[in-house]
């Protein structure tokens, strides 16, 4: 039986990436909808980008969603430094054939969850937490519907990306990160302690250009314009995976380590906004509320992803 998901995203390369990889595996996953939130470029541009790669990877069914523009309660912040003023930089945009759904996405979680049985649907959240934290505010009674909540973001020992403390998903909104690690229902967190170890490579792109069909050709494509931010700040041949982790872990669990911790998001200092406070070593007596990556198979994981490349048309 597939396993329900639904995602929430802000492509973003990266997103792109799990994306694909979640459309080549619709024997294992049913994917009930795509939301799109503001994050690494404003809600007007994830917007459409999600109706792009859904073209890409010639989607006719999934439907998709536009979510929030705007974090609670901060500013928040967009990313174009590293993923291009379109979000999605490396590929041609176009005007896509897949629209949006006039259901918001907020509605349309809340509306598919009050619908589901109880522990049903995982959501998976990839950017920051304004969808998923908006449902459970606007409508708590979705909470038992939710099986798991498996998310990119967070960071421990690899200190933040945006600020020294903060990794960006949680940045952005780290009110709606607060009210999701504390929503009560399990949840798998892959922080930058493990995307860190799934950087690309240039070995990675030769793999995915030998691959004859449009999607892994827009995936090089993507990756060769991600790469190049995340290389020259980290002295790495190409940049982190961080959104593919998540389907990854759903496809094959066995290729992560997992601890179960808890994780308590920082919102009130200017300082550390935003830090996810991963207690590893159990020192408190908090709620192990998150089951935390801090491992992974690099070797396994990107032969997932090629294999999964492989298998959309030419
Ligand atoms: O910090 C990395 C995360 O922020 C990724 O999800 C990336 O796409 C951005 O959303
Ligand atoms: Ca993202």
């Amino acid at each position: 039986m597939p396993r329900k998901i639904i995602i929430d995203c802000d492509p973003g390369q990266d997103d792109a990436l799990m994306l694909f990889l979640a459309f080549a595996a619709q024997d294992e996953l049913e994917i009930l909808g795509v939301c799109a939130v503001t994050g690494n470029v404003p809600l007007e541009k994830t917007q459409r980008n999600i109706c792009i790669l859904s073209d890409i990877v010639g989607n006719k069914t999934v439907p998709m969603f536009a979510g929030c523009d705007k974090p609670l309660e901060t500013e928040g912040a967009t990313a174009e430094y590293v993923h291009g003023e379109d979000g999605i930089d490396g590929i041609d945009i176009f005007d896509p054939v897949t629209k949006l759904e006039s259901k918001g996405a907020v509605d349309f979680i809340i509306d598919t969850l009050m619908s589901a049985a109880d522990n049903e649907i995982t959501l998976v959240p990839i950017g920051p937490l304004i969808n998923i934290a908006t449902a459970i505010l606007r409508e708590p009674a979705i909470l038992p519907k939710i099986r798991e909540i498996v998310l990119m973001g967070g960071a421990m020992r690899e200190g933040g990306n945006v600020t020294p403390s903060a990794e960006f998903n949680i940045y952005v909104d780290p009110h709606a990160a607060k009210i999701v690690f504390e929503c009560g229902r399990p949840i798998v967190a892959f922080g930058l302690d493990v995307t860190h170890q799934v950087f690309t490579s240039a070995e990675v792109l030769d793999r995915i250009s030998t691959i004859d069909n449009p999607v892994a050709k827009a995936s090089h494509d993507l990756l060769s314009f991600f790469g190049r931010y995340d290389a020259d700040k980290y002295g790495t041949e190409g940049a982190p995976l961080h959104d593919p982790c998540t389907i990854a872990y759903l496809l094959k669990p066995e290729l992560f380590a997992l601890k179960s911790c808890n994780v308590r998001v920082e919102t009130q200092s200017a300082l550390t906004m935003g830090h996810t406070a991963v207690d590893f070593w159990g020192v408190t007596n908090e709620p192990k509320n998150t089951q935390w990556a801090y491992q992974v198979d690099r070797d396994g994981f990107f032969e997932l992803l090629i294999e999964r490349l492989g298998r959309y048309r030419a």
